[in-house]
């Protein structure tokens, strides 16, 4: 048996798992602090890092107590080195370095998307490879070939804003708090299609990349002409205005996931990220998917948004591949794979 410790601490959730033999999850212990950025309408860094330090230890120990492990029966112990907020990513890291160093256990340095990418095989029904897959969250928005566990490829990514970031900053206009994303899906429930539409970028021949800024903007213009214009709001609600925002993001990521699926004839496609909460963007993408006789899958939402047990699973391929970290190891806030 093979046990792996995984921790997040990327940006705002202090995260640790327990992963047995690379598919068993025996514990995912998740702190938010959604109630502490709440007020700032974002995620305030020197906070973050701080209330992880708080966090650490006894979301650690819980880890362990509800997975009814010890630490000595760890086999190793895999961190998140980025990309993140380097104070929230330095908690993470100097926490195994400790384990490590009292334990012995070998330590493995995972970047984030990674955990994203590879995700949806901690679900019994999980794609095979080679599979496309759109990471979309609060701080990525990507699409990538996965050849294999740690074969990846970039296909296309966000110039500017991540898909997640424009939900919230739409949101935040809209009063709906922070983070904006299930908030905005909400009310879009009470909009219906066909009141405004918002342009979708096209960034131009055979381009897999993302652009949201434009669409914020967009959406920003239209709620001041809406807001001063009475004929207009009797015409278009707020909810309207959420639909359309939601649906012409939806569009703009498909766009890119079906057109990669075409020019590689790749039939298993995958949606992770915190985004792939969303349940209007996955019927979408599903039953697009299923017109075309190709499978889509999505983990599920504990395992969309910032997890350990993502961390513990890439863990679990580098270790088997013998990538192991040493004590030199440094966080990088801007992380490529
Ligand atoms: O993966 P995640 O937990 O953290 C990052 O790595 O960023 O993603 C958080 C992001 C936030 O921007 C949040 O608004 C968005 O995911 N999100 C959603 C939904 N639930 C969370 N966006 C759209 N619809 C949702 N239901
Ligand atoms: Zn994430």
């Amino acid at each position: 048996m093979m046990l792996v410790m995984g921790i997040d601490t990327s940006c705002d959730d202090t995260s640790v798992a327990i992963l047995e033999d690379g598919h068993k999850v025996l514990s995912n212990v998740v702190q938010s602090q959604v109630p502490l950025h709440a007020p700032y309408l974002g995620v305030v860094p020197e906070l973050a890092s701080r209330e992880h330090l708080k966090n650490i230890l006894f979301v650690t120990d819980f880890a362990l107590k509800s997975a009814d492990i010890s630490l000595q029966e760890i086999s190793c112990v895999a961190v998140t080195v980025g990309p993140g907020l380097m104070g929230s990513l330095l908690v993470g890291l100097y926490m195994a370095k400790a384990l490590s160093l009292a334990t012995g256990i070998k330590m493995i340095p995972v970047n984030h998307l990674e955990g994203h990418l590879l995700s949806i095989l901690l679900e019994e029904e999980s794609p095979h490879f080679p599979y496309l897959a759109l990471t979309v969250s609060g701080g990525h928005t990507s699409l990538y070939l996965v050849e294999a566990p740690l074969k990846y490829r970039l296909l296309g990514t966000t110039l500017d804003d991540a898909a997640g970031e424009a939900f919230d900053k739409v949101a935040k206009l809209m009063g709906l708090g922070y983070p904006g994303g299930r908030p905005l899906e909400e009310l879009a429930k009470g909009g219906g299609p066909g009141k405004v539409i918002f342009p979708r970028v096209d960034l131009g021949k055979g381009s897999l990349d993302f652009s949201f800024s434009g669409i914020k903007t967009a959406v920003a213009l239209y709620l001041k002409k809406w807001a001063g214009d009475s004929s207009l709001r009797e015409r278009v609600s707020l909810a309207d205005i959420a639909y359309a925002f939601q649906e012409a993001v939806c569009d703009m990521l498909s766009k890119n996931l079906f057109s990669a699926q075409k020019s590689t004839g790749i039939r298993d496609l995958v949606m992770a990220g915190g985004v792939a909460c969303n349940g209007f963007i996955r019927e979408r993408l599903r039953k697009k998917a299923g017109e075309l006789n190709l499978h889509m899958y999505f983990p599920r939402p504990s395992y969309c948004t910032d997890n350990g047990a993502m961390i513990a699973l890439v863990g679990y391929y580098k270790y088997k591949e013998g990538q192991i970290g040493d004590m030199w190891i440094d966080a990088v806030s801007k992380h490529a794979i």
